[in-house]
């Protein structure tokens, strides 16, 4: 029997609400950006946030039913983000959640973020495993591997910065809006390589660091100014983005092939980076690995994702009861 999902997402500063049907098939989608406010402030303001995501989710949620032409009786269960994310958007749509499930009498599923990210990939294509995941987004990197529907293995994790961070704060430094992820991609095509910056954590293991790297650009601005130098900014975001993509791919394509996996998905925010996206293509066809990359709608935070992850989560028996919390800090698993 089909089945189809509500699924909400409020982590961060997207509030989302979106219907799926069986896991794979988008019935509506509706994702409201809060993304102009926190430009203003450089960053997303977590206590603004929860305000708009108050403000606006009864709307969003009504939209994408309209949208889907469907009412609350057609709906088989709610998903839900419950974590990791800002602990004050998580509740709106925790909350939210949990009052559907009881007025109308749904399972409750929960989804971690993460796992979200990852199943936006069954909206494109189902997935096949095994497979490697490499997930990349402002609060996240991490390898995972999967030997089946809903089983994760986080193999590596970074050690401090998660990469779409180090974006922002990179392009914060050398003057680009918030968020810097898509300005630097967008600037470091018109740059050259030609900054000497390190690659960070060039070893055999699995983990990421970029705090290092962060700090080199600070570092090098810095000095640039002192000396009354001009920075010449697309080199410098090019010079960044070459080693952000070059221990990104070496890392994943030596996952791919410890782990002898066919398929290697990308998820994430920094999976909308062009040059990401240029280089593991690149590689996996080298190597034979089909890669999978969520079209650009749903890289970036979307309940899209969620009601994915949510018919293999409720397959996989993840149902929640009222009791339902929140989580800033959730390991996948
Ligand atoms: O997955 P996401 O929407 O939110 C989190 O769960 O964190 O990811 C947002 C992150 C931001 O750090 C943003 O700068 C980055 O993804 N991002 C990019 C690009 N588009 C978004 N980073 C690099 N290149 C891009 N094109
Ligand atoms: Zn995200």
């Amino acid at each position: 029997m089909d089945k189809y999902i509500l699924a909400i997402e409020s982590s961060c500063d997207e509030t989302s609400v979106s219907i799926i049907k069986n896991g794979s098939e988008e019935i509506a989608t509706v994702v409201l950006s809060q993304m102009d406010t926190h430009a203003n402030y450089g960053g997303v303001v977590p206590e603004i946030a929860s305000r708009m995501h108050i403000e606006n989710i009864t709307m969003v949620l009504e939209e994408c039913l309209n949208k889907a032409n469907m009412t609350m009786d057609d709906i088989d269960m709610i998903a839900v983000t419950y974590g990791p994310g800002l602990i004050g958007s998580l509740l709106i749509g925790v909350m939210t959640a949990k009052t559907l499930a009881y007025v109308y009498n749904k399972p409750l599923i929960p989804v971690h973020h993460i796992a979200g990210h990852i199943y936006a990939n069954n909206l494109v294509k189902k997935m096949e495993f095994p497979l490697m995941a490499l997930v990349v987004s402002g609060g996240h990197t991490e390898l995972v591997y999967m030997s089946k529907h809903y089983s994760f293995e986080v193999i590596g994790a970074t050690l401090d910065d998660a990469v779409g961070e180090a974006y922002d704060k990179v392009a914060r430094v050398i003057g680009l809006p918030y968020p810097g992820g898509p300005n630097i991609d967008k600037l470091a095509r018109e740059g050259k390589d030609t900054y000497d910056l390190p690659l960070p954590l060039d070893d055999s293991s699995f983990n990421f660091s970029f705090s290092g790297l962060k700090s080199a650009v600070i570092n090098l601005v810095h000095n640039e100014k002192q000396r009354g130098n001009e920075i010449r900014k697309a080199d410098l975001a090019r010079s960044f983005e070459e080693r952000v993509v070059e221990i990104l791919s070496k890392k994943t394509m030596a996952a791919v092939r410890q782990y002898k996996v066919k398929n290697l998905i990308v998820a994430g925010g920094v999976s909308a980076n062009r040059w990401l996206r240029d280089r593991l293509a690149e590689l996996c066809e080298e190597n034979n690995i089909n890669l999978i990359i969520p079209e650009m709608k749903y890289c970036t935070d979307n309940a899209a994702m969620i009601g994915a992850a949510g018919y293999f989560a409720y397959e996989h028996g993840k149902v929640a009861d009222l009791a339902l919390n929140a989580k800033a800090n959730d390991l996948l698993s």
